[in-house]
């Protein structure tokens, strides 16, 4: 999505500005642009169309002077990905870059044509700048020109104005999408998220939502969405958390993939101490009637798994849901119901504003979020970071991993809050869940086998993944990973929902993977897959080994898994999907990491 930063500093500004929007790539973008204002008060701007590196070779031909300015990395939503459209957008003495949607900018552009001014693009964003080119034409000095423009908007915004004439001067805002300020000394800057600012600052504040804010080299001076002007705290970052780096491997994804073992020990050690589960006051589920859990994408699935955990461990009934689709159903929440919302940006627009639903009808809400500074992790009532650490790859993995960890911790404790299990069989499942780093750590070592089988993986048009029961959500999220990153079509289904119309897709040319621990449902499994190559589907079977020894005649390929885990070998599981997507995208040569037209973080709906 989106990523804005800000510079007011005191030595040339562009290639700081770029060197930031270079940390901000991991979040998806189709264009770039920077604007300055140089030490004569003269305002500029370069834009490019595509990678990075388009804008850097334009400022080496074309430089921009200066000492404050704006940049931004635009995933398209109004108009194509084109220069016209790429941020900044300028009108007259204003430059303006963005992030969210501006929903009235129809209603603005018509009151702007008919006033007579012509917009450039196609963009919601510039109705910003041609309102507020428009109000400093009209005399406003340039602070109150934007806000007067930002009282016209309706929508989601960050936003980062510069003014022609003002060397010293931005103006911020924020509403719906993230937006943070960092303290320099003598300097001041702004950013989408820490991340950016990290090579400049460490001290933070973040905006709430309404918020605006007048920066100039001095400091902030901070005003509500009632005008009125407020204190907010800095906070210190911890740098070395933002830092953005390979470590060797060849992508990020391979990178944070490789990580899981670590993170997810990260993650037990945190909230495990010996035979006990340690979690923040006020997370006793002894009187909670039903919980609802909600996400979008990968944390959806991660719900989708926590909840056949609640309900099997904790008779506890529980509610998924994709957050678009929850936060618009008005759905009836029981006051000692709970609910949880789960995020790795922890700014995902939708799973917000389910968020703030739920908070009016609920007994308590509980953010599961990465990013531990968020907003969903500010407006919840209480906050779990998930300890993955920062996660660069679009597609999530170690991110999936460290919330279904975090999620069997709850669904845990709720089972012994609720009696449903006593002390010795709590240490049982504590001593399942210790042993999956270790098994982890085996799992890796499929990363050869995976590489191998996506040979024939990228030949596919099509892609069938089967699992049932709490593998059935992994084998969703394996269609998911395998969609994103390679580009093939692929699809999630129940096992036992095969003959009730997926069957039909079902010929040679079909790969279908089959996720199947030797369980108690094993057996029906394998009657799924006879019926699969009984119609020459070509089975790849995830299984452990006596899974593999008892049910792989026929199939064209396996997947031997580690046995163990108990209950939790979705975590497992999430390892040959993501490798084999992974794999799958490097044979066909797309960009692992920034998928086309994915975002990592999205803020707007
Ligand atoms: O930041 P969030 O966890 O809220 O993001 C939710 C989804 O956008 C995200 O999981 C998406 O599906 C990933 N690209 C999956 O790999």
């Amino acid at each position: 999505m989106c990523g804005i930063i800000g510079i007011l500093g005191n030595h040339e500004v562009s290639p700081q500005l770029v060197d930031a929007l270079r940390r901000l790539e991991y979040r998806g973008y189709d264009s770039a642009g920077v604007a300055t204002v140089d030490d004569r008060g003269r305002l500029d701007r370069r834009r490019a169309v595509g990678k990075l590196v388009n804008l850097s070779d334009r400022l080496v031909h074309e430089p921009l002077r200066g000492h404050a300015g704006i940049g931004h990395t635009r995933w398209a939503t109004h108009g194509a990905a084109t220069e016209a459209n790429a941020h900044p957008h300028r009108h007259g003495r204003v430059a303006v870059v963005h992030n969210g949607i501006i929903e009235n900018f129809r209603e603005l552009r018509d009151e702007l044509i008919a006033a007579g001014i012509r917009p450039q693009s196609q963009t919601d964003t510039e109705t910003v700048a041609l309102l507020t080119g428009q109000h400093m034409d009209a005399g406003l000095p340039p602070v109150e020109a934007a806000r007067t423009a930002l009282a016209r908007l309706q929508g989601a915004f960050a936003l980062a104005f510069l003014f022609e004439g003002e060397t010293d001067l931005m103006v911020v805002a924020r509403k719906g999408s993230p937006l943070a300020i960092g303290h320099g000394d003598g300097e001041m800057f702004v950013g989408s998220d820490a991340v950016a600012l990290a090579p400049f600052t460490d001290r933070i504040t973040y905006l709430e939502d309404g918020d605006h804010a007048v920066l100039t080299r001095a400091g902030a001076l901070i005003y509500d969405r009632d005008g009125h002007q407020v204190g907010r705290p800095q906070n210190r970052i911890d740098v070395g958390a933002t830092a953005i780096d390979k470590g060797g491997y060849r992508h990020f994804m391979a990178k944070e993939i490789a990580e899981q073992p670590v993170v997810i020990g990260d993650v037990l050690n945190h909230y495990i101490k010996g035979d006990r589960i340690v979690l923040p006051e006020g997370l006793d589920f002894t009187s909670v009637d039903r919980i609802s859990l909600v996400g979008c994408g990968t944390a959806h699935l991660a719900g989708h798994v926590a909840k056949y955990w609640f309900e099997q461990l904790a008779g506890l009934p529980c509610d998924i849901d994709v957050a678009s689709e929850f936060r618009y159903r008005e759905p009836p929440l029981s006051p000692e119901s709970w609910f949880i919302a789960i995020s790795q940006s922890g700014e995902t627009a939708d799973t917000l504003a389910a968020l703030d639903y739920a908070r009016a009808h609920v007994a308590r809400t509980v953010g599961l979020v990465n990013v531990g500074t968020s907003a969903i992790a500010r407006d919840a009532d209480i906050a779990l970071p998930t300890l993955a650490g920062i996660e660069v790859s679009v597609a999530s993995s170690k991110a999936f991993t460290c919330q279904l960890t975090v999620l069997a911790i709850l669904a845990l404790k709720a089972a012994h809050d609720r009696g449903r299990l006593d002390d010795a069989a709590l240490a049982g499942h504590l001593a399942d869940l210790r042993s999956i780093p270790g098994l982890l750590q085996q799992a890796l070592n499929l990363s050869e086998d995976c590489r191998a089988l996506s040979e024939w993986l990228s030949q596919a048009q099509d892609v069938l993944y089967l699992g049932r029961g709490a593998l059935f959500p992994v084998a969703l999220e394996g269609a998911l990973k395998l969609k994103e990153l390679s580009y093939i079509h692929a699809e999630g289904y129940a096992s036992g929902e095969l003959k009730h119309g997926p069957i039909a897709l079902i010929d040679r040319d079909v790969p279908v993977i089959v996720l199947a621990p030797h369980d108690g449902l094993f057996d029906k499994t394998i009657s799924n897959m006879q019926e699969v190559m009984a119609r020459h589907g070509q089975i790849l079977l995830l299984s452990d080994p006596e899974g593999i020894a008892s049910g792989s005649d026929g199939v064209h390929a396996t997947l031997r898994m580690p046995a163990g885990g108990g209950l939790f070998q979705p975590i497992l599981y999430a390892i040959p999907m993501q490798y084999l997507a992974y794999h799958t995208a490097v044979a066909k040569g797309t960009d692992v990491d920034q998928p086309r037209n994915l975002a990592k973080s999205v803020t707007v709906e």
